[in-house]
């Protein structure tokens, strides 16, 4: 099982990335050594981009990451992220001024243990901040050799428009899966005119689309909890979909969850999805659906199966639902 390479921007990735954050908050009590194992068997099948951000674990994940690739170094492409400086129950406090950008490199440098990372995202756009302010700040980082390539999370087409014309932008992560394509109006076609490759985040849904997850999470410390989705009625209404989609993948003797996530990589051969997982089991099937080719029939049956707007409740709770988008 090898995984091959795709283009995004001016970088050449795995097709698939690894995404680190539930190591370290979100999904339940993670195990450090199963972490580190599990980002040295994404190494060793081929799969070159991990994501982390300063916000994950409060800086734990940066340091796990860091202590992962002690020693692996050469071919990774080590992506974080600056911009969520908090999170309260109104929402987060997103920073994108320049003085916090030069400070966080060097606090997300220092957790890694790196003298420099391969690609700096913009966790969200700070609404308060121009964009070319914060694009600017971030561009003196490439200048003094601490990030290599810049990215944008969960920004509106114009904040992309706006921040190539200061610096080029390489890669933008958002959301998208089979039940959140929100970015394909604008955002794609934004991107795709710009030479920009897309990073969807959450391709599995959080795990849902997995079909594994089967009760409505509770414990507070899971994000899932504070997801409209994911609660009560809608958890249960949106199951339903996600069983059609997993009799579908019986069909064709694959799982739900890598019918979904060659349903995301079928987008185009600028899509860099970035499952997320602590286990190395769960790794190995998820790489596994890298070279699973869709036809257009097969397509067409994933989304007949689920339909986007046949799901219900929002991404976010109401606090993060306003710090997209901008
Ligand atoms: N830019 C942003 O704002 C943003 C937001 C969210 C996430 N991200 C990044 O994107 C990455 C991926 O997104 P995500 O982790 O939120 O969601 P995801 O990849 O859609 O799903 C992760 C969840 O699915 C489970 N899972 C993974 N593979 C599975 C499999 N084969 N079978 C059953 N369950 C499986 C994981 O379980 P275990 O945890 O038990 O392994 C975890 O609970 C994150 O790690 C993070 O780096 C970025």
């Amino acid at each position: 099982m090898t995984i091959p390479t795709r283009r995004i921007g001016a970088l050449t990735v795995s097709a698939q990335g690894l995404g680190c954050m539930g190591m370290s908050q979100g999904y339940g009590a993670g195990d450090e050594t199963e972490s580190i194992a599990t980002v040295h068997r994404a190494l060793d099948l081929g799969v070159t981009l991990l994501d982390t951000a300063n916000v994950y674990g409060r800086g734990a994940n940066e340091e796990l990451v860091g202590r992962a690739v002690k020693g692996r170094r050469d071919g990774v492409v080590l992506a974080t992220k600056f911009g969520i400086a908090a999170q309260s129950p109104d929402g987060p406090t997103i920073r994108g001024d320049a003085a916090y950008v030069r400070e966080q490199i060097d606090l997300s440098l220092g957790r890694l243990g790196l003298d420099h990372v391969d690609l700096y995202y913009a966790h969200r756009v700070d609404p308060n901040v121009p964009v070319e302010e914060t694009v600017g700040a971030m561009a003196e980082l490439v200048t003094a050799g601490k990030v290599r390539y810049l990215g944008l999370s969960e920004a509106s087409a114009a904040s992309i428009r706006r921040a190539h014309a200061v610096h080029p932008i390489t890669a933008l992560q958002s959301e998208w899966s089979l039940w959140t394509r929100g970015i394909e109006d604008e955002v794609l076609p934004t991107c795709r005119e710009l030479g920009i490759g897309i990073v969807p985040f959450s391709p599995l849904g959080r795990g849902f689309l997995t079909g594994k997850l089967n009760a409505s999470p509770d414990a507070d410390a899971d994000l899932r909890t504070k997801m409209p989705r994911f609660g009560g009625e809608n958890f249960e209404h949106n199951r339903a979909i996600v069983a059609a989609l997993e009799a579908l993948a019986a069909e064709r003797g694959v799982t739900a969850g890598q019918l979904a996530l060659a349903w995301v990589q079928s987008r185009g051969d600028d899509v860099v999805p970035i499952p997320g997982t602590k286990r190395r089991g769960y790794l190995e099937e998820n790489v596994a659906a890298a070279t699973i080719e869709l036809s257009d029939s097969d397509i067409a049956a994933i989304e007949a199966a689920a339909p986007a707007d046949a799901f219900a409740g929002d991404r976010y709770a109401a606090g993060m639902m306003r710090a997209v988008g901008k």
